[in-house]
């Protein structure tokens, strides 16, 4: 019997050190969360991921009366995007969120199940890695790829 691992490697900056490109998505991704509709969690997520044509695009989640209905914050961004400038690939997508007392997380948040399956499909579509940017208020979690959260990934492609 043999035994294979996968390990993820993240890298932790400060705002301070990011490139200007990085520090306009996180800026980007932390304003979105003041367009979050959360009225029943009260967890703001906001999501802006950049494309090779030089925009930035941002979402915030949606929730719904009927709970299953809603959306995060990811996926209003990567369907989003994809349905204004199907022809653009996804470079880089940072997250961030805001908790129930309305301030900033500590620790960054990390895309649910669906999100990282349906963030994966992008990826794919641009045939190279998609940059993924966790925010905390200090730390910045940094990935190379969406694959590298979620390893094992069901892909027909
Ligand atoms: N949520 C996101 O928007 N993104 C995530 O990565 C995790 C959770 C949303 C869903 C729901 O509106 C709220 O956060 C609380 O779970």
């Amino acid at each position: 019997m043999k035994q294979l691992s996968i390990t993820t490697a993240i890298q932790v900056a400060e705002y301070n050190e990011l490139s200007e490109q990085d520090r306009a998505l996180v800026d980007a991704a932390r304003e979105a969360t003041h367009r979050s509709y959360a009225p029943y969690s009260h967890f703001n997520v906001g999501a802006a991921i950049a494309l090779d044509n030089g925009e930035i695009v941002t979402g915030a989640n949606q929730e719904n009366v009927a709970y299953p209905s809603g959306t995060c914050a990811e996926r209003t961004a990567c369907f989003y995007a994809h349905a204004r400038y199907p022809e653009a690939r996804f470079t880089t997508i940072a997250i961030a969120a805001r908790g129930t007392d309305g301030n900033e997380v500590t620790n960054p948040i990390a895309p649910c199940g669906a999100c990282r399956q349906a963030l994966l499909e992008y990826e794919i579509l641009a045939k190279g890695n998609v940059k993924v940017m966790l925010i905390g208020c200090n730390d910045i979690y940094i990935l190379d790829s969406v694959k590298s959260l979620l390893p094992l990934a069901f892909s027909e492609f």
